[in-house]
């Protein structure tokens, strides 16, 4: 198997002796042992096997043998949530002392690990600015051991050079963490540009229609081992169900983004000329200040779209309370359109300097588009630019 679709689909779990074509989900919070030898040699890690579901089961493990083939890493662990696997990705690198360095555009419950709950075990953290290359070189300091980063960041949608990034972590002997969840493997594969450990929300894209929540963390033999055993004993493993979920999903990942893409870009295209909005990002739109690098890094420019609606907060607000079809709700990555207005919502904690330094615009909307068709979806937009104008 050579391609990211029939990976996506053919991984699977043995079939039992059921003869089943589709893999069944496999409830059972612990795996029966043959005698009290099997037991022993299992528990001492001396043969591999299921044990409990904390540590694996066939449908967590399927998933993450797709996501590290897909990914082309070595292996894969998977977490109960994104987060889990935010945290899982840096917790088990870092001791009391040590400091890392992250963009300041990360999503908002990766920004509290980085600023409350880190320095809580005496781990510092230093921002850096996703548009500023020198801003990472200055934030190494001696004692730090790893660089984090999203890229398309949350909600601004900037790239960052991975190429450069992993040399700049490889000179200083650094673990480079890259949050690909807005991307998925699909669209992008970290590791071709360097970076050692993959972060996933399954939550998003790898689901795909906003069922549950997952996350999972690709990389190297030896750094997933330490995300295991970190995970397995912390307790944020992924459910049996939620595997199975996810797992079936990737089947349909690659057609899924071609049309989030199809739509975002015909959503960028229709952005870019309508009179009520500031300006746009795509990351593969012509306007885009980082077009070649997005394209060079990214196989298409993604499913989510920023504009700047004139009016600032109010007009933003009102805009939204004037849709009728899109939805308003914390996620992204759905078949259903999905819109958010930062500054009143994600970001509104932030003070308006603050928020200048994330790129988060007064009048920033981000649209997550759907598998809606893309006339209906301009058309809830259209009424919706009218009514906001009026009101
Ligand atoms: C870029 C990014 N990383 C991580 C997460 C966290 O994922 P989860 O909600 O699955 O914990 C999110 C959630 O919105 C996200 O947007």
């Amino acid at each position: 198997m050579t391609h990211f679709e029939t990976k996506a689909i053919r991984i699977q779990s043995e079939r039992t002796l059921e003869r089943e074509h589709s893999v069944p989900v496999y409830l059972t919070s612990s795996f029966v042992f043959d005698d009290s030898e099997q037991a022993r040699a299992m528990f001492a890690e001396e043969i591999e096997g299921n044990v409990y579901s904390r540590f694996s089961n066939p449908n967590t493990s399927e998933l993450e043998s797709k996501i590290s083939a897909l990914e082309e890493t070595e292996s894969a662990f998977a977490t109960a949530s994104g987060m889990a696997a935010v945290f899982a990705s840096i917790a088990p690198f870092v001791k009391s002392g040590d400091h890392i360095v992250s963009s300041r555009s990360v999503f908002g419950n990766t920004h509290k690990i980085m600023t409350e709950q880190l320095p809580q075990w005496n781990i510092s953290c230093t921002y850096a600015d996703i548009r500023d290359k020198s801003s990472w070189e200055q934030a190494i300091q001696k004692n730090t051991v790893l660089l984090f980063v999203e890229t398309p960041s949350n909600p601004t949608l900037d790239v960052i050079d991975l190429q450069w990034l992993s040399g700049l972590a490889k000179s200083h002997g650094l673990l480079l963490v890259v949050d690909n969840c807005f991307a998925t493997p699909y669209l992008q594969q970290p590791v071709k540009f360097g970076a050692d450990l993959i972060v996933h929300s399954g939550t998003k894209y790898i689901d795909g229609q906003g069922r549950v929540l997952g996350g999972v963390v690709a990389g190297p033999r030896d750094k997933i081992k330490a995300v295991k055993n970190f995970v397995k004993r912390t307790g944020a493993s992924l459910s049996p169900f939620n595997a199975w979920v996810l797992s079936k999903s990737l089947e349909t990942l690659a057609v899924r983004m071609d049309r989030h893409c199809d739509n975002a870009e015909a959503l960028a295209k229709y952005f870019q000329t309508h009179p009520e909005v500031i300006n746009v990002t795509y990351p593969f739109l012509d306007t885009y200040a980082e077009k070649d690098l997005a394209k060079k890094q990214m196989k298409r420019g993604g499913g989510l779209v920023c504009f700047e609606i004139k009016g600032g907060v109010e007009r933003g607000k009102k805009f939204i309370d004037s849709l009728k079809m899109i939805s308003l709700t914390a996620n992204l990555g759905d078949t259903r359109s999905i819109i958010t207005h930062p500054a009143s919502t994600t970001h509104s904690k932030l003070t308006k300097e603050e928020r200048k330094l994330v790129y988060v615009s007064d009048g920033l909307v981000r649209i997550s588009a759907g598998l809606e068709h893309i006339e209906d979806i301009m058309k809830d937009l259209d009424q919706a630019f009218t009514k906001s104008k009026q009101a």
